[in-house]
């Protein structure tokens, strides 16, 4: 066997000792023993899935003074994630096979884990013509961070239909721009009145009543209210950690602003309650980092979004630790869910799947730290709670992260090939 990894490892719902064997990339054999030309042995330490993050703005190109592909994935490196989703926010927003092949040939390079591009919808494209370079469609229905344009019905109901061939999911972000008031904000309380539930709810209506068998993934839902609108849908589910765990009583000024609002107390309670009972289907960081400075300015006009990408993984790490969330809970929305969806032969350990595997050492309870995370932002909305950091990341057999550092080679890659069929 090229490499082996043995450690108690998470397979198939238990936590059992064993070997995963793998060769070209992909796991090929799981059992007691197995010898390995390459062999890791973390005995007692966990062996888990590496995480998909579905929900990503590495802001290249165009914004790389924000972040860019190299430290973007190096941040996704150390918090325990072996594949990103990349929104089409960029500058130029990746919307045409231009500007995706471009966008493509700039950042595999600088790419050190694996990852999809989302191709951002506008009234006057052409799905088809990118459909074999994405990893899904991104739709915006209301004004957030970038130019992308928000349809109008008779443009939605075009681009949901042109989306419905390609086969692929759709992702949207779902608040009613008709519902949103520009009021000049001051604080987390203004930006969530400005930007209410009901706007989400009203946009998730829309689009559960004329597209209802369609592909739909509603990202990053911040309240319980939207998820009952969902049910009896087809429509697969998101929630952020920031939604999860911060609300609008967070001393966090324009740092904790981001679209959609972090809510009150009790809705953020409530989200978290439907997450630990299985409710949603991934969960994903939303990482959008902009830079302090942005953030200091006025709250007005300081902009939307936060950093997530390295700290998803280990806050909920620490979550599991505690008792909060089973594991499997756990795995199921940070790792098998998201491959499931987009149609990847990742996020789960079991033969056939991709090796990506991180090490995790539940005794090793860290605290977050912006000193010591790698995004270009250099901040983050969790300074201070108690994490749990992979000790190891492997991407498809290769070791990347190992002991808080970079190491190996930069392999990161398109996880969509031309013409290949994706499991789906
Ligand atoms: C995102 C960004 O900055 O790109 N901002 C945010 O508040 N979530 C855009 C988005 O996902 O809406
Ligand atoms: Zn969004
Ligand atoms: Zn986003
Ligand atoms: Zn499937």
């Amino acid at each position: 066997m090229e490499t082996v990894v043995e450690g108690r490892a998470f397979y198939q719902g238990d936590l059992i000792e064993c070997c995963i064997g793998i060769e070209g990339g992909k796991i090929v054999s799981i059992k007691k023993v197995l010898k390995g030309e390459k062999h890791y042995n973390y005995s007692s330490k966990l062996i888990l899935p590496a995480a998909i993050d579905a929900h990503v703005h590495f802001r290249d190109p165009g914004l790389t003074h924000k972040e860019d592909f190299q430290t973007g994935t190096i941040a996704a490196a150390f918090g325990g994630v072996s594949c990103v989703f990349d929104m089409p926010n960029t500058l130029p927003p990746a919307i045409s096979s231009e500007t995706i092949k471009e966008k493509l040939d700039s950042v595999t390079k600088k790419a050190w884990i694996d990852f999809g591009l989302f191709g951002g919808c506008v009234s006057s494209f052409k799905p088809e013509s990118i459909a074999n370079m994405v990893i899904g469609y991104k739709l915006f229905m209301s004004s957030t961070t970038g130019v992308l344009l928000v349809p109008d019905d008779q443009s939605l109901t075009k681009i949901m239909t042109s989306v419905s061939k390609t086969g692929k999911v759709i992702g949207v972000h779902a608040e009613d721009e008709r519902m949103i008031r520009k009021l000049p904000e001051k604080n987390l309380l203004d930006h969530d009145r400005n930007r209410p539930i009901e706007a989400e709810i009203s946009a998730i209506e829309k689009l559960v009543s004329n597209f209802s068998e369609n592909r739909v993934h509603i990202c990053h839902i911040s309240s319980t209210r939207s998820l009952k609108s969902i049910r009896g849908t087809k429509f697969t589910t998101e929630v952020t950690p920031h939604h999860l765990l911060l609300d609008n009583t967070c001393e966090l000024g324009a740092f904790g602003k981001v679209n959609p609002p972090l809510r009150n107390r009790n809705e953020r309670e409530l989200l978290f309650e439907a997450f630990i009972r299985g409710k949603f289907d991934i969960i994903a960081s939303d990482h959008a980092p902009h830079t302090i400075e942005e953030k200091e300015d006025d709250f007005d006009i300081a902009p939307c979004g936060m950093p997530g990408v390295e700290t998803t993984v280990p806050l909920m790490l620490n979550l599991v630790r505690r008792d909060l969330i089973d594991l499997k809970t756990f795995t199921k929305c940070a790792c098998e869910r998201p491959a499931e969806i987009f149609g990847l032969l990742k996020g789960k350990i079991e033969v056939g799947f991709d090796g990506d595997l991180i090490v995790v050492d539940h005794k090793k309870i860290e605290r977050i730290k912006a000193e010591n995370l790698h995004s270009k932002c250099g901040w983050t909305a969790f300074d201070n709670y108690e994490a749990i950091f992979p000790r190891a990341l492997f991407v498809r057999g290769m070791l990347v992260m190992e002991d808080r550092s970079i190491v190996g080679e930069r392999i990161g890659r398109n996880v969509v090939v031309k013409g290949e069929k994706s499991q789906h």
